[in-house]
């Protein structure tokens, strides 16, 4: 049985994980992304690959989600918002430093990918999935296959522009979608909170060493988790504008089913109702119409590892 690797560069972590046909990790690695050095982040992609087909001898080929737009070549990583990445030839890169065959994909389309063939979205060929983390990722399956655009750059629906002059976007615009419903999003609205009401923050603050300013988002879901009111306001806040931009994307790709994934989905008990229901009240149509089911990730933080590893094999 041949395996793959599949590597999932994100904007904090770099995941990397050996697969086999049937879309099982044998072995996976952990590491920080580097910051600002996209030398670095290859090298650091090179040495986790190096370690894995080490450990297993059958090895055949390389596949790599990264956090941005990716050329229809699959082999350059045009621009990513939320990475140091600017044309960067990353598979050729990867590919001198492991001696393997490489194949580059968007982290989200990687992510769509593996929910199709192994998770939540088996057995539905029109998909819509979207990754909750740093930013926001999307991926779109019609037809069973993987929708990339004329470019390659479809399906960034992190960038859509959902607030007219809204909160700067690490891709230069303003009132991007991920700035309102990301991880990201839920750590900013809590400290946006945090300032202005640090009383009712209290918990939160507490949680994050005493500042409003170094409020996380992983105080918040602590917090939300114990029922304080004000995280569960800003997980409020995160869900009815994830289900609103999911109401947008309906109206145009009309798909049987929405898949979460991303860090978001580890808390996705906090947000799925929420979501659901922002989601069906903002639909146009509703009440006339089926609506698409929305599901958690199945393969949860790992579908990015085992889409992109399975795209190396295709
Ligand atoms: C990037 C996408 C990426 C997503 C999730 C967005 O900011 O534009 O390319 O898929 O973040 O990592
Ligand atoms: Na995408
Ligand atoms: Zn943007």
């Amino acid at each position: 049985m041949s395996l793959t690797i599949g590597v999932d560069v994100g904007g904090t972590k770099v995941a990397a994980g050996v697969v086999d046909e049937r879309g099982r990790i044998l072995e996976k690695l952990l590491r920080p992304t580097p910051s600002s050095d996209a030398e670095e982040t290859a090298k650091v992609i090179a040495g986790m690959v190096d370690r894995l087909k080490t450990d297993h001898g059958d090895v055949v080929a390389v596949g790599l989600g990264a956090a941005g737009f990716v050329d229809e070549s699959r082999s350059v990583v045009l621009f990513a918002p939320n990475l140091a990445w600017r044309d960067e030839p990353i598979k050729d890169k990867v590919e001198q430093r492991v001696g393997l065959p490489v194949v580059v994909e968007n982290d989200a389309n990687a992510m769509a990918w593996g929910e199709a063939r192994f998770g939540a979205g088996r057995g539905e060929p029109y998909l819509v999935c979207i990754t909750l983390g740093t930013g926001i990722g999307g991926g779109i399956i019609v037809d069973g296959r993987l929708y990339r655009g004329r470019y390659g750059v479809g399906a960034e629906f992190g960038h859509m522009r959902v607030v007219p002059d809204g909160r700067r976007c690490g891709c230069g615009n303003r009132g991007c979608w991920e700035q309102y419903a990301s991880g990201n999003a839920l750590a900013h609205e809590a400290r946006d909170l945090a300032r202005v009401a640090p009383l009712r923050a209290a918990r939160m603050i507490e949680l994050s060493g005493g500042s409003p300013e170094l409020v996380t988002g992983l105080a918040v879901s602590q917090a939300a988790r114990e029922g304080d009111p004000a995280a569960l306001e800003c997980f409020q806040s995160v869900a009815e504008w994830a289900g609103q931009g999911m109401a947008d994307l309906a109206a145009t790709l009309d798909p049987g089913a929405f898949i979460i994934g991303g860090g978001l989905s580890a808390v996705a008990d906090l947000l799925l109702e929420p979501i659901r229901k922002a989601f069906a009240d903002a639909l146009t149509g509703h009440g006339y119409r089926r609506l698409a089911d929305v599901r958690v990730a199945e393969l949860g933080p790992d579908a990015g590892i085992v889409g992109a590893a399975d795209l190396a094999r295709q």
